[in-house]
């Protein structure tokens, strides 16, 4: 659990609540499976993503599908590195699919709580615009 990706990105044009709910099916069942922690959320068209786990893994997924994959665009990475200490790993077992705002306000309160570095504040303050 030590590599964290980051980023933001806006949906396609014409991306249906159908198509959101497929990638939100695909990414908690595959990042399940393969061990990744993290948080993905989509609001006023543009999808935030974190992901935690082995560098080989998450940097495969990214570059090599969560970046190639035409259902969004204007991906901007906002961080790609080693992390000390994850940051979601302990707030669930889970990887979140974050749907509605008292679950994001779990997050954000779990954040604030577990001020694990820099990096919390900060995702947190990201989280702040977004409302679901
Ligand atoms: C915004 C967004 C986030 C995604 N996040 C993940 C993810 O975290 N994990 C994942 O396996 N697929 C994710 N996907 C889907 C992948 O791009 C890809 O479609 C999926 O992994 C299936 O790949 P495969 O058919 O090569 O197995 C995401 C797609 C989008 C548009």
């Amino acid at each position: 659990m030590n590599h964290s990706v980051c980023y933001i990105s806006k949906a396609k044009d014409g991306l249906t609540a159908l198509e959101i709910e497929d990638i939100f099916i695909t990414t908690q069942t595959k990042n399940n499976g393969a061990g990744i922690k993290g948080i993905l959320l989509f609001g006023f068209g543009n999808f935030f993503q974190v992901l935690e786990g082995e560098k080989k893994v998450i940097e495969d997924l990214y570059l090599n599908k969560i970046c190639e994959d035409k259902r969004h665009f204007d991906i901007l990475t906002i961080f790609n590195h080693q992390i000390k200490y994850p940051i979601f790993n302990a707030y669930s077992s889970e990887f979140n699919i974050v749907k509605t705002n008292a679950q994001l306000d779990s997050i954000k309160t779990y954040l604030n709580q577990n001020n694990l570095h820099h990096l919390s504040k900060n995702i947190q303050r990201m989280l702040n615009p977004f409302l679901l």
